[in-house]
């Protein structure tokens, strides 16, 4: 038993933009004692903690943690470190800290948080989590380039580009919007599928690439008029085909 409530609270933190928090994200980050944030390499600096460096209280002065999470799919390693990180969390939480975890976008679309929300939840079920829901980075990519991402009876697929591809050509076929997310680069294999699937040529073709960013790049044009050097290579794209 603790004489104290242990609490921990994600974050999301949206896209890039510091002034797309939401209130309540922005009063949890000048609360708390302690921030954890991911990175993908050791060293390499958390894009989630870029988000909201100047919202952060410099005279509270929390302590700054990042956690390693390895871009690999390979099963051992992603469930040995979201065990380690979820058990680095527990332990600061059970200091008595106010521990708050970031995350890019919102904490329950392709994020680290998923696997430690489940981790931690069954094994240290006394924490009281709250969760707190930050905008999607496909959400603000349509505010950028004025497209509804589905109206009336349209329906919509998102698709994370870096797995299996086989059944993106049947989704297709039943959508009017499809969104790709995660890793650009597999972003040219799709544009035959859904050619394929009978987007006409005069679909909607929007990339969006690190939006938010000074390396911002969003380019809107049709599916006829895309070619091989319409897509540079980044992980942070979107990449969204419409039917008209
Ligand atoms: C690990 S997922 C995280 C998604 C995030 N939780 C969300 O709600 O948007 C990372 C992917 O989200 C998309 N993404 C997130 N932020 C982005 C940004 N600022 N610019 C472009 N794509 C972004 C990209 O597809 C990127 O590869």
């Amino acid at each position: 038993m603790h004489d104290f409530m242990p609490e921990l609270t994600c974050v999301g933190c949206g896209p890039g933009d510091p002034e797309l928090l939401t209130v309540k994200a922005v009063n949890a980050i000048k609360n708390a004692d302690v921030i954890m944030c991911p990175t993908s390499k050791e060293g390499k600096p958390s894009i989630a903690l870029s988000v909201v460096s100047s919202l952060i209280d410099k005279d509270k002065n929390p302590e700054i943690v990042n956690l390693v999470f390895p871009m690999t799919k390979d099963k051992d390693i992603l469930e040995n470190t979201w065990q380690k990180n979820s058990q680095i969390i527990a332990e600061s939480v059970f200091s008595g800290k106010k521990v708050v975890y970031l995350t890019v976008g919102d904490p329950y679309l392709y994020s680290t948080w998923i696997y430690l929300h489940r981790e931690i939840s069954v094994k240290h079920p006394d924490i009281n989590i709250t969760v707190i829901p930050g905008i999607v980075s496909m959400f603000t990519f349509a505010s950028k380039i004025g497209i509804s991402l589905a109206e009336g009876a349209e329906k919509m697929a998102v698709i994370p580009s870096c797995y299996d591809l086989s059944k993106v050509k049947e989704i297709a076929k039943n959508c009017d919007t499809m969104v790709f997310l995660k890793d650009g680069r597999y972003f040219d294999q799709v544009i035959n599928l859904l050619r394929e699937a009978g987007f006409s040529k005069d679909s909607i073709f929007a990339i969006g690439q690190d939006l938010d960013t000074d390396k911002e790049i969003v380019k809107k044009l049709t599916l006829g008029q895309v070619t091989e050097d319409t897509i540079t290579s980044k992980y942070f794209s979107i990449m969204v085909v419409k039917r008209v």
